[in-house]
Order: structure tokens, then C-alpha cells, then sequence
């Protein structure tokens, strides 16, 4: 399969996936990495791999379409079978997803459906749960609210603080999406409603 990979920041997630790809558990080829934010450390990465980065600076663009349509052309050429937005920190737009319906994964840093949007580690923290932990899912318009492929929990205990919390999810994080995308790119999953199936075996 053709994966791009969409990030804004450290790259955690994305260096987990290509190192997956390396090893040919995940079936795919990195074919691009988008990144919105200039400067961003995921984008040495993509360098050092030989992958072709793609930057688009929302500040460059007089409107979110404009912005948007410069990513969707910048990737056209590459055919993606799958994007996977590994922290990409922006919302896109209900006529960017409809383009690879069913093809975008994303993961967050909670048990979806509890702690969507920003800041998902603090909002587990404030909420006194007592399990955490991160959800692969399908992007559709609404954030955070597609259809769920895998999640891991971890404990979450009294003296934690979101940072506690974040780094003991981001360990579960990798291995989860890496797993999520290979069983993607295996062709295993289908989608009933808001059910994913295929996932386990
Ligand atoms: C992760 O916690 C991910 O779940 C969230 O943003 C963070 C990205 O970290 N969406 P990294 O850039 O993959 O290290």
C-alpha cells in the first residue's frame, strides 16, 4: 500500500510507523510526509529516510481551502492507499476527507469516546478516570469521532500529571497505530456503521 504520513511536531508516531514499514510488518511504502508546521523535528526524519516531505504552512494561505487544495495536489501523485495522521494538530475539512473516505486513520491520546480534542491526557487527569489510554480510528468531519479500529488502556494513577500520563499512553501509542495500519494494509478491516471489524483475530 502507498502511505502518506500527515505530522506537526516530534514524530513519535511516525518514526514508529516507518520503522514498522522497515521491518515489513507493516505492508505499505512511505511515499510523503505532509507537515504543517515549519521547523517541526518530524520533518528531519522524513529527510533522513529519504522521504519527500511536503510542507504547507497554513500562514502561507489566505484561506483553509487554499491550504487544503495545496496538500491534496502536492499528494495527488502519490495515489495514497492510506494517509495516517500521526499528531498532524490540524482539523481538515469534511471536502479533504470525502477525497480518502475510509483510507485516513488517526490516533489520540484517550480512550475515544471519552476525551475528545486537545489537551486529551489533562482532560483524563481532571476527570479522575482510572484507566487511560489511545484509540486508532478512522478520520471522518467530526474530530476525534470516526469509527475505532484499536485502543490500549493503561492505569492511571494518583499522583499522575498529564505529562505522567501522556508519556505512559505515548508507549501504547506506537505499537497500537503500528498495528492499526498493518491490519489496514492487510486489507483485514471492514466498516459496519460506526463498527470496525477485522480486528481481531
Ligand atoms: C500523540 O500523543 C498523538 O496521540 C497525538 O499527538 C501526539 C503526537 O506525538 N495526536 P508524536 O508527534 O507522534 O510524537
Amino acid at each position: 500500500k502507498k502511505m502518506v504520513i500527515f505530522a506537526s511536531g516530534r514524530g513519535s508516531n511516525a518514526i514508529a510507523l516507518h520503522d514498522a514499514v522497515e521491518a515489513g510488518t507493516i505492508n505499505a511504502e512511505i511515499k510523503a510526509l505532509v507537515c504543517d508546521i515549519p521547523g517541526a523535528p518530524v520533518m528531519d526524519r522524513a529527510k533522513e529516510w529519504g522521504v519527500p516531505v511536503i510542507l504547507a504552512d497554513r500562514k502561507s494561505f489566505d484561506s483553509k481551502a487554499a491550504f487544503e487544495k495545496y496538500i491534496l495536489d502536492a499528494i495527488e501523485p502519490y495515489q495514497a492507499d492510506i494517509i495516517c495522521l500521526a499528531g498532524f494538530m490540524r482539523l481538515l475539512s469534511g471536502d479533504f476527507i470525502s477525497h480518502y473516505e475510509h483510507k485516513m486513520l488517526n490516533i489520540h491520546p484517550a480512550l475515544l469516546p471519552s476525551f475528545r480534542g486537545l489537551h486529551a491526557q489533562r482532560q483524563a487527569v481532571e476527570a479522575g478516570v482510572k484507566i487511560a489510554g489511545c484509540t486508532v480510528h478512522f478520520v471522518v468531519p467530526d474530530m476525534d469521532a470516526g469509527p475505532i479500529i484499536l485502543q490500549s488502556a493503561v492505569p492511571v494513577y494518583e499522583d499522575d500529571t498529564e505529562d505522567t500520563l501522556a508519556a505512559r499512553i505515548l508507549t501504547k501509542e506506537h505499537p497500537t497505530y503500528v498495528r492499526a495500519a498493518a491490519l489496514f494494509c492487510d486489507d483485514k478491516l471492514t466498516i459496519d456503521g460506526n463498527v470496525v471489524k477485522g480486528t481481531q483475530e
